[in-house]
Formats: C-alpha cells, sequence, structure tokens
C-alpha cells in the first residue's frame, strides 16, 4: 500500500504573519490526519520559519525549487544543501511555471532530480501537458519524454527516492480540474512505463495529481488506483480547505 501524500505547493504568496496564521490553522486541525503525509512547499525565504513553526509536527515541508548545481557563482540560485540545513524533507523540481517561465528544460529538471536525491532531500518531479498538446492527443508523449529525461540521467531506480505529480498544465490555477478518468489515465500510463523498466519501482511510486484540486474534488480523485494524493496550489493557501484535502486523502 502507498501512504497518500498532500503537498501545498506555496507559489510566490505569503507574508511572515499570513504564513503563521495559515501553519496554526494547519496544525490544529491535523489531529484526524493519521495515514496521509502532509507537506508544504514554501517560498525560500520562509523555511527557516516554517522549520520553526513545524519542527515536531506531523507536517513536513520542502522548496518549490532548487540549483542543480551545489555551490559556487550562481547568483540568486538556492541549492540543496541549504534546502537540507532547515529541515526540507521535500523539493518541487520542473513545476509547469518554472517551465513555462524560467525556460527549464527536461534536461535540467532531471539535473535537478539528481541533485535533490544526492542530497538527501525527496524530489516532486512534475510532468504534464499544455491544453494545446492534449488538443494534439500528445499527452503521453510529453509525460513520456518528462519522466524519461529523469531515468535516462538517473536510472529508473532513481524514482524510488522520488514522487511524481502529473499536473495537467490547462488544469493548474484555472478552477478546470481533469476528470478523475482523465487523471487516472495518465497515472496509469505513468505507472505502467515505469513498469515497463521495474515493477517494484512503479508499484511503490507516489503519483500525485495536481490542478485545482479542492476538498469538493479531492475524494474522487485520489479514490482512483493510480492516484496517491495531491500537489495543492490555491487550495494550499487555506487551512480549511487544505486540510479537507489531507483528510480526503486520509
Ligand atoms: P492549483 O496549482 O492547485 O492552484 O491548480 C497546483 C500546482 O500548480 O501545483
Amino acid at each position: 500500500m502507498r501512504q497518500p501524500l498532500v503537498a501545498g505547493n506555496w507559489k510566490m504568496n505569503g507574508s511572515l504573519e499570513s504564513i503563521g496564521v495559515l501553519l496554526d490553522g494547519i496544525k490544529a486541525g491535523m489531529e484526524d490526519v493519521t495515514k496521509a503525509a502532509v507537506a508544504v512547499c514554501a517560498p525560500a525565504i520562509y523555511i527557516p520559519t516554517v522549520q520553526q513553526q513545524l519542527q515536531g509536527s506531523a507536517i513536513a515541508w520542502g522548496g518549490q525549487d532548487v540549483s542543480a548545481e551545489s555551490a559556487g557563482a550562481y547568483t540568486g540560485e538556492i541549492a540543496t544543501s541549504m534546502l537540507k540545513d532547515f529541515g526540507c524533507t521535500y523539493v518541487i523540481v520542473g513545476h509547469s511555471e518554472r517551465r513555462a517561465y524560467h525556460g527549464e528544460s527536461d534536461q535540467l529538471v532531471a539535473r535537478k532530480f539528481a541533485a535533490a536525491r544526492a542530497a538527501g532531500l525527496v524530489p516532486i518531479l512534475c510532468v504534464g501537458e499544455t491544453l494545446e498538446e492534449r488538443e494534439q492527443g500528445i499527452t503521453e508523449q510529453v509525460v513520456a519524454r518528462q519522466m524519461d529525461a529523469v531515468i535516462e540521467l538517473e536510472g529508473v531506480a532513481a524514482l524510488a527516492d522520488g514522487v511524481v505529480a502529473y499536473e495537467p498544465v490547462w488544469a493548474i490555477g484555472t478552477g478546470k480540474t481533469a476528470t478523475p478518468e482523465q487523471a487516472q489515465d495518465v497515472h496509469g500510463f505513468i505507472r505502467g512505463r515505469v513498469a515497463e523498466l521495474d515493477g517494484g519501482v512503479a508499484e511503490g511510486l507516489q503519483i500525485l495529481y495536481g490542478g485545482s484540486m479542492k476538498p469538493g474534488n479531492a475524494a474522487e480523485l485520489i479514490a482512483k488506483p493510480d492516484i496517491d494524493g495531491g500537489l495543492i496550489g490555491g487550495a494550499a493557501l487555506s487551512a480549511e480547505d487544505f486540510l479537507g484535502i489531507c483528510r480526503a486523502a486520509n
């Protein structure tokens, strides 16, 4: 049995004050979330604050991006060792916003995955097609290409140390959720592709869905056999909504 995971992706939102209130609210409602793992991925500058508030709680934390390089002259970048220094468990790599607005290639994302893994962080590898790609009928090709970059660099066994998040770009922040069937199709495809290389890795791989997941649609998405939780953007900014999804996953 794979443990469900619900990870919040706060993106570039929040302030010292609002993060304090949000985390207090989440912590206060966690007593009935006993089976699902829960994490929040914060803007880098707030990670020390998140660590202070979450240390000793059942909630893990992580970054939203990380450098593929280990140290040196990379202005503005954050290294995996820095995330480790502040107790991060997870780091998101290859979010579609990074791919789209920062030109991150499949190969760079694979190197970030490798760097995170080497540092003992759990990379959350985001994959997913744009609306145009879905309409062209190439969803599976796109997702396969994004997965294969990591498999080619690190080998399929590396996926045992990570998490995959399927996030159809057209569903992110748009209020348009993939139907449970649409999501399951792609999740099943991802697991099947990994299974062709290593059945054990495929069986253990947590594959999260992301894209307008809300308390009202989380349960039916996560009920699908290959959907193991969620990567939550907008709804992760409200303690009530985030907890609603955590309970559904639980
Ligand atoms: P959303 O974002 O839940 O706001 O659609 C999900 C994500 O981008 O990780």
